[in-house]
């Protein structure tokens, strides 16, 4: 794929990364950072530019949890899906989020406002069960201190 105007933007967050090793993970990380996700429209031309197949791109892409594929919703609620929360009721608090946010879990609602996605630890599993909105950490979450977060992000 030739290097275009359209491509540009992206062509400038990847440039730096071209000459390393293991390129992949960085740029798909940069990529993110730049744009907010990594559209499928960036596949190919990543894949051009590290001479891979789309399907090697496109195979570390969707493994990875933390790449969006997506714009994100204004707000970002992640609720910890690993072991130690799921034991301290995580799964009734998952649930709770979805239906008061009407937005199933690994999507985005309709309006925009949130986002809803599971993470795997958040190395706080001694407060399980643990979240985190727009990147700020919530250990001990109750039924009602989930309310409050989501009070204050879809009021
Ligand atoms: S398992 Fe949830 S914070 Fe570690």
């Amino acid at each position: 794929m030739a290097v275009s105007a359209e491509n540009a933007p992206l062509d400038a967050v990847i440039a730096p990364f071209l000459k390393e090793p293991g390129a992949l993970l960085p740029i798909l990380h940069a990529v993110q950072a730049a744009f907010g996700y990594v559209d499928d429209a960036a596949v190919p031309v990543i894949a051009d530019r590290l001479n891979l197949s789309r399907a090697d791109v496109h195979g570390v892409l969707t493994f990875y949890h933390d790449f969006r594929r997506k714009p994100a919703g204004r707000h970002v609620l992640k609720l910890c899906s690993a072991e130690a929360c799921q034991s301290m009721g995580a799964n009734d608090l998952i649930a709770q989020a979805s239906a008061r946010l009407a937005t199933p879990m690994h999507s985005t609602r309709a309006d925009g406002v949130v986002t809803l996605e599971p993470v795997y630890c958040l190395g706080l599993c001694s407060a399980a069960p643990s979240a985190m909105l727009d990147g700020q950490i919530v250990g001990r979450l109750t039924a009602a201190r989930l309310d409050t977060l989501i009070d204050g992000i879809a009021a």
